[in-house]
């Protein structure tokens, strides 16, 4: 096989899903799992498939093409201001739940008005921010919100959401505490709002890390992990998946060895992408784990090619070494094709990365 080239175990992959899938059902919970992580239609198709409830999309693209395999709950991940999107968005809510986020009177009043000239009624979720500090707002003036938001007549206040996304900052026995975060922080939410005498229908959160932990909660009933799917390194370190549980990996060649323990790879930033976790993790030294070599660091990448400082009896030129990228999500974002491992039992070569925003080609 040519490299570089993004490779998929389909074994790991599909029991990857079911294990969540099951994990929710023995817990009584949905799942509408991140599209974003592998915005791929034929791995959204799995996912309905094993049972899940919906998809919580982070682009306009990954709602349309959730609607486009008739998915019956949509859940569009951040704010929707941009009148255009808001448009594309009620056309989808003609067909199915479509539930948007927000975290301002802004956000609400022109989802109202929009709506109300369509004629159609969003769902709407309040952000709260658990401690990504990214969007959300504090528990308190989360349900101050949720109280203006009953008020409108074009949209349905269904509860609160956030996304831990802090978790990735941090070391593995400092997970818990964010999954407390997490839970603790909706539930504040929750409280305040029971005071204004209204109730949420679903609370929703979730991150790769933190999902086995929070969904013990008794009041999240809806979770969004998404990197599960392919897992990666960030999750190696955090203690959230093992290396055998990583369905996604970069095949690249040693095509040169400029000096004693310095080797160059035909894989670099186009291929693996530089992040170091989803929101930079200070555990992560390289570029990527080598597989079978724990101790070798992608130290630099380049656009198409990557250094490796290893032990100088670790590689020779021409040897195809295994990546497991940092971050998944960001690789497979990458590419347009995930290509199935040689000894996979499938008829098909690859799997279609189909729902990135400039390759993308469905219509509503
Ligand atoms: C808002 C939101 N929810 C859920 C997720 C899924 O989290 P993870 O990829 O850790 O499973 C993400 C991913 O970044 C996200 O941004």
């Amino acid at each position: 096989m040519n490299t570089p080239v993004t490779l998929i175990n389909k074994t790991v992959l599909t029991n990857n899903i079911s294990s969540m899938q099951a994990l929710m059902n023995k817990n009584s919970k949905l799942l509408m799992p991140m599209m974003k992580t592998h915005k791929s239609t034929e791995i959204a198709k799995i996912q309905l498939n094993t049972g899940c409830f919906g998809f919580l999309c982070g682009t306009i693209e990954e709602c349309i093409a959730a609607y486009t395999i008739n998915t019956k709950n949509i859940m569009y991940a951040y704010p929707v201001i941009n009148i255009d999107n808001i448009k594309i968005l009620s056309k989808i809510a003609q067909h199915c739940n479509m539930i948007l986020r927000s975290d301002s009177y802004e956000c609400v009043d022109i989802t109202q008005d929009l709506a109300r000239k369509s004629g159609i009624c969003f769902g709407m979720t309040v952000i709260v921010d658990s401690g990504l500090h990214r969007f959300g707002l504090d528990p308190y003036k989360a349900a101050k919100l949720a109280e203006y938001i009953t008020k409108k007549s074009n949209i349905r206040f269904l509860g609160f959401s956030t996304h831990p996304g802090h978790v990735y900052q941090k070391t593995k026995d400092q997970v818990a505490e964010v999954a407390n975060d997490e839970c603790e922080s909706l539930k504040k939410a929750e409280m305040e709002v029971r005071k204004y005498g209204i109730e949420s229908v679903y609370i929703t959160s979730g991150s790769t890390p933190t999902v086995k932990l929070s969904v013990e909660s008794d009041l999240i009933n809806v979770f969004h992990p998404g990197n599960y799917v392919f897992n990666d390194y960030i999750q190696m370190i955090l203690g959230s998946a093992s290396e055998e549980e990583c369905a996604l990996y970069v095949s690249a060649c040693v095509i040169s060895n400029p000096e004693k323990g310095i080797f160059i790879i035909d894989a670099g930033a186009k291929c693996l992408g530089l992040d170091k976790g989803a929101h930079g993790n200070a555990a992560i030294s390289g570029y990527g784990y080598v597989k079978k070599h724990p101790k070798a660091i992608i130290t630099s990448l380049s656009e198409e090619v990557g250094i490796i400082h290893a032990k100088q009896e670790e590689f020779r030129i021409g040897d195809i070494v295994q990546i497991i990228p940092n971050h998944s999500c960001a690789t497979a974002n990458l590419t347009s094709r995930l290509y199935f491992e040689q000894n996979d039992n499938t008829d098909n070569e690859y799997i279609k990365v189909d729902i990135r925003s400039n390759s993308y080609s469905f219509q509503i």
